[in-house]
Formats: structure tokens, sequence, C-alpha cells
């Protein structure tokens, strides 16, 4: 399988692409194919990975034109998994030249978050909207434990599960256009804190949640519940938090 990598030797935007020949065996990940490529061709190709178990959340990329988490990938599935990502969007209609999309799977760093070097993107943009928006709960003061009942941890069960990749973040048309939205997934943590019985003062979530860099700049255009792998739909939380 041949895969066309993008590269920026000078960071900050791709330079060029570079085309491989990887072996495909049974259940190869493009992030094992990415391992081939480095150990066996080319050392100076930079990516980021760490528990190789779709936990950690780091090998999120553009594959495709998909963003998706390079070890949960596999490369023989590729061309069969589309996913419809929706318009206006620059860095996924961009085609580079020369790609033969029936066979070779393009990869790309994640959009909307500067390039630092080839698949390595520099996430602080995504992480200071969480401490912007303060997304943390403070300790109550006490030892006791805070019970929840079943019922009231259903309501925040599908928004715990983030793993903080920012597929939805790279995926979102208004994360392209508006630098200061603060995206997807920091919205679903502030619903996520808002609706959880155990925390005190649960309105500053929501105060902050529809503060102008947030849910108003919302399009409801939805590529963040297309691209999420752990369902955490945060289009629906923002929808919800719109609607309060
Ligand atoms: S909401 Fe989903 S796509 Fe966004 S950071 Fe969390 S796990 Fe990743
Ligand atoms: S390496 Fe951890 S999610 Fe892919």
């Amino acid at each position: 399988m041949l895969l066309r990598i993008a590269r920026s030797r000078e960071g900050a935007r791709i330079t060029h692409y570079d085309l491989y020949k990887v072996d495909l065996s049974r259940g190869l990940t493009v992030l094992d194919a990415i391992f081939q490529i480095q150990d066996n061709m080319d050392e100076s190709l930079s990516f980021r990975y760490s528990c190789r178990g779709a936990v950690c959340g780091t090998c999120a990329m553009l594959i495709d034109k998909v963003p998706r988490l390079a070890c949960r990938t596999q490369v023989a599935t590729v061309k069969d998994s589309k996913v419809d990502m929706r318009e206006p969007f620059a860095a996924i209609t961009d085609i580079p030249a020369g790609w033969d999309s029936d066979n070779e799977i393009l990869i790309e760093p994640l959009p909307n978050l500067p390039i630092l070097k080839d698949l390595v993107v520099d996430m602080t943009a995504f992480y200071d909207a969480l401490e912007t928006m303060k997304l943390w709960a403070e300790p109550p003061g006490s030892e006791e434990p805070r019970l929840q009942s079943p019922e009231e941890r259903e309501r925040i069960d599908r928004y715990v599960n983030c793993i903080m990749c920012a597929l939805c973040y790279g995926s979102c048309p208004v994360n392209n256009s508006k630098t200061e939205y603060v995206g997807p997934a920091a919205l679903a943590k502030a619903y996520r804190f808002y609706q959880d019985s155990r925390i005190n003062e649960r309105d500053r979530f929501l105060t902050s949640a529809k503060a102008p860099t947030g849910a108003p700049l919302c399009e409801l255009i939805m590529n963040c519940v297309r691209v999420c792998p752990k369902g955490v739909a945060p289009g629906g939380a923002i929808r919800k938090i719109k609607n309060l």
C-alpha cells in the first residue's frame, strides 16, 4: 500500500508530500505503517503517539481527508470507511497535486492547529481554551464522599469519555475561520461539569460556555459528531447549551 505523507521541514506549513510503500499485513494500522516508514525508510519523519490503543488521543491526524486516530484506523479499511465531512473546510477540500486517491492513503497533520513538523501540531490553542474557561472542579473542602445516583451519572456518561484528541477541533469549519472559538471539546466539557450533580457553582460552566467565544459561534455543522472516536458528540452538548 502507498502512503502519501505531508512534510514540513521548515515547520508552520506543508512544504511537500513524500510517497512511501509499506508492507500490508492483517490488522496493520496507519500508526503501524508510519512506524514502518520511520524505522526502515525515513527516520526524519515526525509524528506523535503514546498509548497505541485509542486512549491517549495523541495520534490524531488527517487520513484521506478525514480527521482520525492513526492507531485506531486500519490501513486496509481506510478507502471503505468514508466519513461525510461537511463543507466549508479549506483544509479538507484542498487536494494536493499528484495524489492518486484510489491507490494512495493521504496522511496530513490535523487541521486548524499550527504545524510544528510533519504530522506534529501545536496543541496550545486547544488546551488554552480549557484553562481560560477553568474547566475543572474545585475541591469541596471536605473528605466526605460526593454520592451520585445512576441517573445523575448517566447525564454525564457520554462526556466523560473525551480523550482530548482534538479531532473535533480539527474538523470544525468555525475553528478554521475564527481563531478565538474555544472549540467543540471545551464546550462539551463545560456542559459535562454543568450537568455534574456533585459540583458546586455549576452555573459558572454554563456562563463560560455561553461567552462570545463559545457556543454562540458554533454553526451546528456537526463535523465534530462525525469524527469523535469516543461518541462524545460535542455538537449535541453545544445545541443544549444554546437552548439553555
Ligand atoms: S470530544 Fe471527541 S473528538 Fe473532541 S477531543 Fe473529545 S474525544 Fe476527541
Ligand atoms: S496513540 Fe494513543 S490514541 Fe492513538
